[in-house]
C-alpha cells in the first residue's frame, strides 16, 4: 500500500463506492443473467426432451454475462477508489450517483434507471426463452450447425420422418440422458467453432439413445405388419439401359399373436425371442457371435468359425430396431440406386444410350469438394455426349443427385453410412444370416439363411415377364442367371466400384 492511502473508511463508505453507474449496470446485468439462467433451467427441466444446446445458453452464455456483470461491479468499485485516492473527493459528494430525491433531475434519473433495468431483465428472459425455442427446432439442428449437420438434414427432409423432430430420436428422456446431452451440446459447439469435428460424424452405441426411448415412443414392437409388397426398379449399365425390376413380398410379420402368427422379420423384437450379439467394430458390421433366447427360455448360441474369443471379453448388445433400421431418416443412396430412381421417375431419360453407366461413372469419382464435383461431373458427361441434345438435363439431374447424396466435405455418403435394412449394398441382414454362424454342433446355422426366408420374389425382369406372377416365389435371376449366394455386398458395396 502506498503512503497516500486515504484514512481507513468505514465499511459503509467503502460500499458507497459501489454507487456508480458502471457498478450498478453491472449489478443489473448479473441479476438478469442469473434470472435467465434460473428460467432456462426450469423450462428445460420441464421440457419433454432435454435440449443439447440449451446447456450452452444456461451454462456458458448466461454465466458469461453474470461474470461480465460482476466484473463491471468490481471495475466500477476500483475506478471509484482510484478517484478517491487521487483526492478528487474524499466524501460522498463526488459520487456520480449521489441521488437526491428532492431533486427533480435525480428523481427522473432514478425512475429511468429502474425502469430501464426492469425492461432489460424482461428482455433477457424473453430473449433467452425465444432462443431456447429456436434451439429446439429442426432447422436449428440441421441448418445452424451448417457444415457438420447438412448431410443428415438433407436426407432427413425426404425421409418418412421428415415431420419427426430431430430431438425425438436423438435425445431420450431421463436424468442421465439430460446430463449427457448437455455435455455433448457444449462439446459439439466447441468442435463446430474449432472446425475439428469428425468427418464423417458417427453416432454409435452408446451415444445413440435406445430404441425403447426413441422409436418405441411412436412405434411399438408388437405391431403386426404382415407381408409388405416391394418393387425395386433397376436399369442395367448397358447401351439400352435395359430395365430390370424385382417385385417381392417381404415377410415382415409381427409380434402380436392376436393379429397373426409371431414370425417373420419382426420376430427379432425381443418380445418372444430375445436376440443378443457381439460386434467387433464400431459400425457393427462384423458380428461374430449371436445368442437367441426363445419364449420357452431355450438358449442357442451361434458363432463364426474364426471367432474363438471368450465372450466375457466383449460387450453384449441387445438387438433393437436400429440394428436393422439404422438409417430411418438419413438414407444416402448409392449412385447406382440414385440413378435407378431418377430413371424410374423419368428424370433421366432411359433412351439416352449408356446413360446409367455414364452418370454412375461421373458420380462415383472421388471429389474433394462439392464445387469440384459439380464441375467434373459436367465435364465428364459433356465428354461422353458431344452431340447429345439432352445432355444439359442429364447434367442437371446428375448434379442434383450428387447434392443430396454426397457430401465430400463431411466424407458422408452411402459407403460411410451404409443402410443395413437389406443385403445388397452392405451386408445388412447377412451380418448374421450368411449361413456361416454356427451353433455348438458346428452344423446348424441361424435359421432363415436361404433366399426365401425373408422374402419371396414374385416377378422379375421387364415388360411382359413382370406380368408372370409367381405366388410361391421364383429363384432370383441375377442379370441373366440364377444366383443364390450371400455375397452381394462384395460386389455391390461400392468399394470396388463394380456396381
Ligand atoms: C427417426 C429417427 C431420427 C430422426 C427424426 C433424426 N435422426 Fe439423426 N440419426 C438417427 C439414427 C438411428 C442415427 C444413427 C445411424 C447409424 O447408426 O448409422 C442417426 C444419425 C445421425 C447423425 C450421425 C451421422 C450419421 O449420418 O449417421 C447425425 C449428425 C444426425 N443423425 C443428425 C440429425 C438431425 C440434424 C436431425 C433433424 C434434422 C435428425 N438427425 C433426425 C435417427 C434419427
Ligand atoms: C415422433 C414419432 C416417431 C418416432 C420417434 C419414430 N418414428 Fe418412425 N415413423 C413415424 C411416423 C409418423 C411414420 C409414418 C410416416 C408416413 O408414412 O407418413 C414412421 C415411419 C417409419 C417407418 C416406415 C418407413 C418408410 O420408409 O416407409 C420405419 C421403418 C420407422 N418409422 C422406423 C423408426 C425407427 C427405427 C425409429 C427410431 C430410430 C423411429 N421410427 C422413430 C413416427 C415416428
Ligand atoms: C431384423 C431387422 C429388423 C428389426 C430388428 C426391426 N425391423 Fe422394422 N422392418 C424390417 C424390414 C426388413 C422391414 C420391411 C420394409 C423395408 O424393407 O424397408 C421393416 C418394416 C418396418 C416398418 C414399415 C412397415 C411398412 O408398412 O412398410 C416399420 C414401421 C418398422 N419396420 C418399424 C420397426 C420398429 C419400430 C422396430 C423396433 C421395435 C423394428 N422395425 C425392428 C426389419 C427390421
Ligand atoms: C444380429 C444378428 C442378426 C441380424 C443383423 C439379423 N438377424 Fe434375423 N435372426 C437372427 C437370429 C439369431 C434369428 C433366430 C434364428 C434362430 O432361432 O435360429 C433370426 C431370425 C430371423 C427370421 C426368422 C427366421 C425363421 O425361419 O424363423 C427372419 C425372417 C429374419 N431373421 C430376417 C432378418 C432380416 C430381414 C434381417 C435384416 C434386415 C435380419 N434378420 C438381420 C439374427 C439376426
Ligand atoms: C435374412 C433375410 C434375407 C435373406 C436370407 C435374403 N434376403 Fe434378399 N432381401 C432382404 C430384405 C430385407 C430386402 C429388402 C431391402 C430393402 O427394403 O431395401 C431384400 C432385398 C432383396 C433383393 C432386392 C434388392 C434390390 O435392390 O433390388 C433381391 C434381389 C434379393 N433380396 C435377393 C436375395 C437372394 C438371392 C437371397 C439368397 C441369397 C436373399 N435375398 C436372401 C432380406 C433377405
Ligand atoms: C460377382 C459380383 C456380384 C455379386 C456377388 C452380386 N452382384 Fe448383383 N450385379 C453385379 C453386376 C456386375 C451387375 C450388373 C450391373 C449393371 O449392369 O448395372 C449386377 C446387377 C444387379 C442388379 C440389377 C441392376 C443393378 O445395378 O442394381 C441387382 C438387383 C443385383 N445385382 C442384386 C444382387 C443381389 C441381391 C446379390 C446377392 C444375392 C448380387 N447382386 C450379387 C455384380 C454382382
Amino acid at each position: 500500500m502506498s503512503d497516500d492511502t486515504p484514512p481507513a473508511k468505514s465499511t459503509s463508505t467503502r460500499l458507497s463506492r459501489l454507487r456508480n453507474w458502471l457498478s450498478l449496470s453491472g449489478a443489473v446485468l448479473s441479476f438478469s443473467a442469473f434470472f435467465a439462467f434460473v428460467l432456462l433451467f426450469a423450462v428445460d427441466l420441464m421440457a419433454a426432451h432435454a435440449n443439447p444446446y440449451m446447456g450452452i445458453l444456461a451454462y456458458v452464455v448466461a454465466p458469461m454475462f453474470l461474470l461480465l456483470g460482476l466484473a463491471m461491479v468490481i471495475a466500477g468499485y476500483i475506478l471509484e477508489t482510484r478517484r478517491v485516492r487521487k483526492g478528487l473527493a474524499d466524501d460522498d459528494s463526488h459520487l456520480i450517483l449521489h441521488v437526491n430525491l428532492a431533486r427533480k433531475r435525480d428523481r427522473r434519473l432514478l425512475v429511468g434507471f429502474v425502469g430501464g433495468s426492469l425492461g432489460f431483465i424482461f428482455l433477457t428472459a424473453f430473449g433467452s426463452y425465444e432462443t431456447y425455442h429456436l434451439m429446439e427446432t429442426n432447422s436449428f439442428c440441421g441448418e445452424t450447425c451448417h457444415t457438420p449437420m447438412e448431410p443428415e438434414y438433407k436426407a432427413y427432409q425426404h425421409s418418412a420422418h421428415a415431420n419427426v423432430d430431430c430431438v425425438a430420436c436423438h435425445i431420450g428422456p431421463g436424468t442421465t440422458a439430460y446430463i449427457r446431452t448437455k455435455i455433448n451440446g457444449v462439446k459439439q459447439m466447441y468442435h463446430e467453432v474449432m472446425g475439428d469435428f469428425d468427418r464423417p460424424i458417427k453416432i454409435r452405441n452408446p451415444n445413440l439413445r435406445l430404441a425403447q426411448e426413441t422409436c418405441q415412443t411412436c412405434h411399438w414392437s408388437q405391431k403386426h405388419i404382415g407381408d409388405v409388397h416391394k418393387t425395386f426398379k433397376h436399369f442395367l449399365s448397358d447401351e439400352a439401359n435395359t430395365p430390370f425390376t424385382v417385385q417381392m413380398i417381404l415377410k415382415v410379420g409381427g409380434s402380436d399373436p392376436v393379429k397373426g402368427p409371431v414370425q417373420g422379420i419382426h420376430s427379432h423384437m425381443n418380445v418372444s425371442n430375445k436376440i443378443e450379439f457381439i460386434h467387433t467394430d464400431e459400425d457393427r458390421l462384423s458380428i461374430p457371435w449371436v445368442r437367441v433366447t426363445d419364449s420357452n427360455g431355450k438358449v442357442t448360441e451361434y458363432r463364426t468359425e474364426e471367432f474363438k474369443d471368450d465372450i466375457s471379453k466383449h460387450e453384449i448388445r441387445n438387438m433393437d430396431c436400429m440394428d436393422c433400421h439404422n438409417r430411418p431418416s438419413h438414407k444416402f443412396l448409392s449412385p447406382n440406386a440414385a440413378v435407378d430412381q431418377s430413371m424410374a421417375n423419368g428424370r433421366i431419360d432411359p433412351s439416352i444410350p449408356w446413360a446409367k453407366k455414364n452418370v454412375v461413372k461421373a458420380l462415383v469419382q472421388n471429389y474433394a469438394t462439392r464445387e469440384e464435383a459439380q464441375q467434373k461431373i459436367e465435364a465428364s458427361l459433356r465428354a461422353d455426349y458431344p452431340n447429345e441434345k439432352r445432355v444439359d438435363s442429364l447434367i442437371a439431374e446428375a448434379k442434383a443427385i450428387y447434392k443430396v447424396n454426397f457430401f465430400p466435405e463431411m466424407k458422408a455418403d452411402w459407403r460411410a453410412h451404409p443402410d443395413y435394412i437389406g443385403h445388397k449394398d452392405s451386408n445388412g441382414c447377412f451380418r448374421c444370416h450368411d449361413g456361416k454362424h454356427l451353433a455348438s454342433d458346428g452344423k446348424t446355422s441361424i435359421k432363415g439363411s436361404d433366399c426365401n426366408a425373408c422374402h419371396i420374389i414374385v416377378s422379375q425382369g421387364a415388360g411382359k415377364e413382370l406380368e408372370k406372377y409367381a405366388p410361391a416365389g421364383v429363384p432370383f435371376i441375377h442379370i441373366d442367371s440364377e444366383f443364390s449366394d450371400p455375397s452381394c455386398a462384395d460386389c455391390h458395396n461400392g468399394q470396388a466400384q463394380a456396381e
